[in-house]
């Protein structure tokens, strides 16, 4: 008898795994490679100097997936609107979110390593922020609180409209700033309380956010210290908020709900608390607070666009009740289309998971989006991810560099946006619009990120004639901040504000 039939037929008794894993391996293909010319470190280096340039130039060569030999590490990125992405996102068992996230919760937020590793308090945290934010009558519990405070920040009859908040009739501000502080405490105040130290926090959490990938990145203290005692403060300042239930009982149902959850585990340490509540303020601001800026500054610069939107704005306002019809405005189908373009544009977002067994991935040909192949993934390794790689492909979104508000009106659908339905030649519909990520993990504040973005562009648009004094709206700052979320811009936009004689707006 062939010898190498009793062999295989030995393993077969001994461990039908061992040879299914053995089979898996030779007779599917890894993604390809590309482990550059240094042992060890591999592409790290273009990584680090030209992320998007390498990602491009590997795409090219190699289509929808390919893995990047990092440090030592094997990160797969993927890319594939077809069936790629989406697999990624929905199938949980095999790509692993939580294991990804657990080395930023340490690392970022300083989440107790008791917290970070009990998984069912987790799951219950996420079970109550999900369903809370999915509820329209919560987002506008949220979102009627914003407007107050947005509002009371911009008319100059208001108290909150004084000192380093005040916009005098005239004067130059950097669009950036202006917009960022504002939406930073207006949303703040509307999801944490009146109670909530916002405007004490402020300086010291922002510095805390520019030096987020330092802190990725794990910089020893002395090349992060500014980001560190930032941090250590911010810290401060939450546990004693939320450990004061005189003050934490005035957040919104939102918040309180997130706290009866902490007492119900029992986790009641000012450090468990805080901890935790950075990640909410980091995940209700982080991207959403640039978002509504680059939202502002697009249409702001966009004259004739910014024409309509006032018009859309003034058809909404009722002079009897001296207020906005808000839902007609949130629903607004050319102010979200303008919203998804910005988001479209923006978003350097990543989604990361572990590869938490061996796993079998179908991706599509990008050459032939109807043909299929499988690649094997080893456990252990990361999947990304990557919005931008998907967002500015100019085979899915024409001319992708430009931000065009009606590219995602219904009359442009396959024109301004290709392959979004599927074609009666067999070509496959593409879902290639990922800012929100996808599946179990997808992001809940996304309902509430638009409502506060087109608050913003409403209020500021009534109260004051913008005028633009930069030539352009600025670039996006990519450089270390590849991948980390919405991006910051590169440079000042300056603007000079004139207040309106506009219509009173209640208070
Ligand atoms: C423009 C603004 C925003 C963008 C672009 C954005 C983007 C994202 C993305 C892409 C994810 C998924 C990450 C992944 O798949 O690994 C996510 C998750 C999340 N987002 Fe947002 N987000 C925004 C605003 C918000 C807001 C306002 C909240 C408010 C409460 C929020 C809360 C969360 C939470 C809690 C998660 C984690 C969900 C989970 O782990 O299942 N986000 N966000
Ligand atoms: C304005 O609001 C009043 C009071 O709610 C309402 O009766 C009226 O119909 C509204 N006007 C318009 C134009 O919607
Ligand atoms: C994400 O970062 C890359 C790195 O260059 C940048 O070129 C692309 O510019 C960013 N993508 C988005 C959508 O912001
Ligand atoms: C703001 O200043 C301009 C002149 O620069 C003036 O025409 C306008 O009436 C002023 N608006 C208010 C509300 O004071």
């Amino acid at each position: 008898m062939d010898m190498s039939y009793v062999i295989v037929a030995a393993l077969f008794v001994l461990s039908p795994l061992l040879l299914f894993h053995a089979l898996l391996k030779s007779t599917t293909a890894e993604p390809p490679l590309l482990k550059g010319r240094i042992p060890l470190l591999g592409v790290a280096l273009d990584f680090v100097n030209g992320p998007q340039p390498l990602l491009e130039r590997a795409r090219k060569k190699y289509g929808w997936i390919f893995t990047l030999y990092i440090g030592g590490r094997r990160m797969t990125v993927v890319s594939d609107p077809v069936v790629g992405m989406r697999q990624v996102y929905s199938q949980s068992r095999n790509f692993d979110a939580h294991a990804f996230f657990k080395y930023l919760n340490i690392q970022l937020f300083k989440y107790t390593p008791r917290i970070n590793s009990d998984a069912a308090f987790q799951e219950a945290l996420l079970r109550h922020v999900v369903s809370y934010l999915a509820a329209p009558a919560n987002v506008e519990e949220i979102a009627s609180v914003m407007r107050k405070e947005y509002r009371a920040l911009v008319d100059e009859n208001s108290d909150l409209c004084t000192g380093d908040y005040a916009d005098r009739n005239g004067t130059v501000v950097d669009l950036y700033n202006f917009a960022r502080q504002k939406t930073y405490i207006a949303a703040a105040i509307a999801v944490f309380g009146k109670a909530f130290p916002a405007k004490e926090i402020y300086t010291d959490y922002i510095t805390y956010e520019d030096s987020l990938s330092r802190f990725i990145k794990s910089y020893p203290y002395i090349f992060n210290k500014r980001g560190v005692d930032a941090r250590g403060r911010v810290l401060e300042y939450l546990a004693d908020f939320f450990t004061d239930n005189e003050k934490s009982s005035q957040s919104s149902s939102f918040i309180t709900g997130i706290s009866d959850l902490f007492r119900k585990f029992g986790y009641l340490s000012p450090d468990d608390l805080s901890g935790y509540f950075l990640s909410i303020v980091f995940a209700s601001k982080s991207n959403s607070v640039p978002m509504a800026f680059w939202y502002l500054a697009f249409i702001i610069h966009d004259e004739q666009f910014r024409g309509e939107v006032m018009k859309i704005i003034t058809s909404h306002y009722n002079s009897t009740t001296q207020d906005f019809d808000w839902q007609a405005l949130y629903r607004d189908e050319l102010l979200n289309s303008a919203f998804k373009e910005t988001a479209r544009l923006v978003s350097n977002i990543t989604s990361g998971r572990v590869v938490c067994r061996d796993s079998m991935i179908k991706i599509a040909d990008s050459k032939a989006p109807s043909s299929t192949k499988e690649f094997y993934l080893r456990k252990g390794d990361s999947v990304l991810v990557l919005a931008s790689m998907s967002h500015w492909d100019g085979e899915a979104f024409p001319e992708p560099m430009l931000w065009n508000a009606r590219r995602f009106m219904p009359e442009n659908s396959g024109k301004l946006i290709k392959h979004d339905k599927a074609s009666k030649d067999g070509d496959p519909q593409w879902k290639a619009y990922i800012p929100w990520g996808g599946g179990g993990h997808m992001c809940p504040g996304r309902h509430l990120a638009i409502v506060e973005a087109i608050t913003q562009l409403v209020y500021v648009l009534w109260y004051f004639d913008v005028e633009k004094l930069s030539a352009d709206v600025p670039q996006m700052n990519v450089g270390e901040n590849y991948g980390s979320g919405v991006l910051k811009p590169s440079s000042t936009y300056n603007v000079r504000f004139r207040r309106r004689e506009a219509p009173a707006t209640k208070a």
